[in-house]
């Protein structure tokens, strides 16, 4: 049985979610368009790409992480991607095979879980990670993108941390959880903002779930623990390790940053499943949570049927939490499904207007249930409105990175970075668009020397 499963296509190994098997270097890309003045810096993408065919049964989480950099300046780009190096891939390079399993086989290999970083980047404190849930972060050389070692703030980071820690824009802390499937199951950090990790709380958790994103206000961070369930005792059994259990309810944990984790308040609300949030504030008495929402999730769901899957599509959802009377309640934004949201990280934690997604026009061809997006949407909270940029339907559209036209614009006055792949061309681009032109022809678009794989998340860092 299990060989069959082994043999079986893995969609995640086929058309642009293949591993890309080369590293290399490239100076004056063709650009179209102008690339604006302002861009001074470099544009970091994360993404799977295992180095070896994998071992097991592969999921599009468990693929070793690639960097791939887009460095812009003075109206010029150059692009690299390099391998992060985790010692878990140096010892698979040493044997030339893969040695790991993935985490639909959790404990099948000797050396544990893989820490290959390759969900999400980071830049603070003068210092750049790659970032992945189930390790401590990767430090990487911003500018050669050379591993240089696991990082845990002078040996006072002792679990994982978050694929998605938040940098407060006002104070300059970076604020991180980490979760684990044994007591307690969430950690909360704070570091200052010169990156010393300086609180280290347990929260006394209710269940031990996947968490791989929260959010933060002026003065709380908040936590969505949706039931699916860390089973650590199905390792090894045919039983999923991460199995979705909605009668276990839905948990949404308030804790003030300052405060002891045993100070974190539950409510409980029906049971979804949240990937990512894209923003939160304090309104008067009450959080507002921005997320995109699925009715549930299955990690094993590419083994599903594909009319099933269609009744899973993601939506963006406001929740609110009355946290005086202990009630919560959530409404549909925009019926468009999407996922990655992203902002203008000037306005983390605070009331804002502008929300940025990778979505999937009405009209696109069924993706059967695979993570393929083909157009992006602007999401404007003050109007209501939510604007659809159609590539069509043979593209595929990675996140879009907001940059700011200045460190002193109003919220949103920039520009829109995005990795767009043309399925008939087989080529990546770069593409510059402006927000207040949308809907516009971009206002640049980089040529990449190969084709970038689709990945997960990315970040802008200036000036380097
Ligand atoms: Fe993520």
């Amino acid at each position: 049985m299990a060989e069959m499963r082994v043999a079986r296509r893995n969609p995640f190994l086929e058309g642009n979610f293949a591993p890309w098997r080369d590293e290399g270097d490239f100076q004056n890309l063709p650009v179209r368009g102008r690339l604006p003045a302002e861009l001074q810096g470099t544009y970091y993408r994360n993404g799977p790409n295992p180095a070896f065919d994998p071992i097991g049964r592969y999921h599009w989480f468990d693929g070793d992480g690639m960097v791939h950099a887009v460095r812009i300046g003075a109206g010029r780009a150059a692009y690299s991607n390099r391998w992060v190096r985790s010692k878990g891939l140096l010892e698979e390079f040493r044997a030339g095979r893969a040695l790991y399993y993935g985490l639909l086989e959790l404990g099948r290999s000797e050396g544990g879980y893989k820490n290959t970083a390759n969900t999400n980047v980071l830049f603070h404190a003068s210092r750049f990670f790659a970032l992945m849930e189930a390790g401590l972060p990767t430090e990487l050389d911003p500018v050669t993108l050379v591993t240089l070692r696991e990082y845990d703030f002078g040996g006072r980071l002792r679990g994982p941390m978050t694929a998605h820690p938040k940098i407060d824009p006002r104070s300059g802390e970076l604020l991180f959880f980490g979760y684990s499937p044994v007591a307690p199951f969430l950690t909360f950090y704070r570091a200052d903002p010169k990156g010393n990790l300086v609180s280290t709380e347990a929260i006394p958790g209710r269940m031990p779930a996947m968490v791989h994103d929260f959010a933060i206000t002026e003065h709380y961070a908040v936590f969505f623990v949706c039931p699916l369930m860390f089973r650590l005792e199905n390792m090894g059994s045919e039983r999923p390790v991460f199995s979705w259990e909605p009668s276990q309810g839905m948990l949404w944990g308030v804790l003030p940053r300052n405060s002891g984790g045993d100070q974190i308040q539950w409510l409980e609300c029906e049971p979804c499943f949240i990937f990512h949030a894209m923003n939160a504030y304090e309104r008067g008495n009450t959080i507002v949570v921005d997320v995109v929402r699925y009715p549930y999730m299955e990690l094993e769901q590419l083994e599903q049927r594909a009319e099933e899957l269609a009744d899973n599509a993601a939506t963006l959802w406001r929740f609110t939490l009355e946290t005086k009377i202990g009630r919560v309640w959530g409404e549909k934004h925009a019926s468009v499904s999407c996922e990655f949201p992203r902002i203008d990280e000037r306005m983390t934690g605070q009331r804002y207007r502008y929300g940025f997604m990778v979505a999937r026009s009405p009209n696109a061809p069924a993706t059967e249930g695979l993570p393929k997006f083909t157009a992006l949407a602007k999401c404007d909270w003050q109007t209501g409105r939510t604007e659809l940029r159609d590539f069509g339907p043979h593209v595929g559209v990675g996140e879009a990175v907001f940059v700011p036209r200045g460190a002193t614009v109003r919220e949103g006055d920039g520009y829109l970075l995005a990795l767009i792949y043309d399925e008939l061309r087989d080529t990546s681009e770069l593409h510059v668009l402006s927000v207040e032109g949308f809907l516009d022809e971009p206002l640049a678009v980089v040529e990449l020397p190969h084709r970038v794989p689709y990945g997960f998340h990315g970040a802008w860092v200036p000036g380097i």
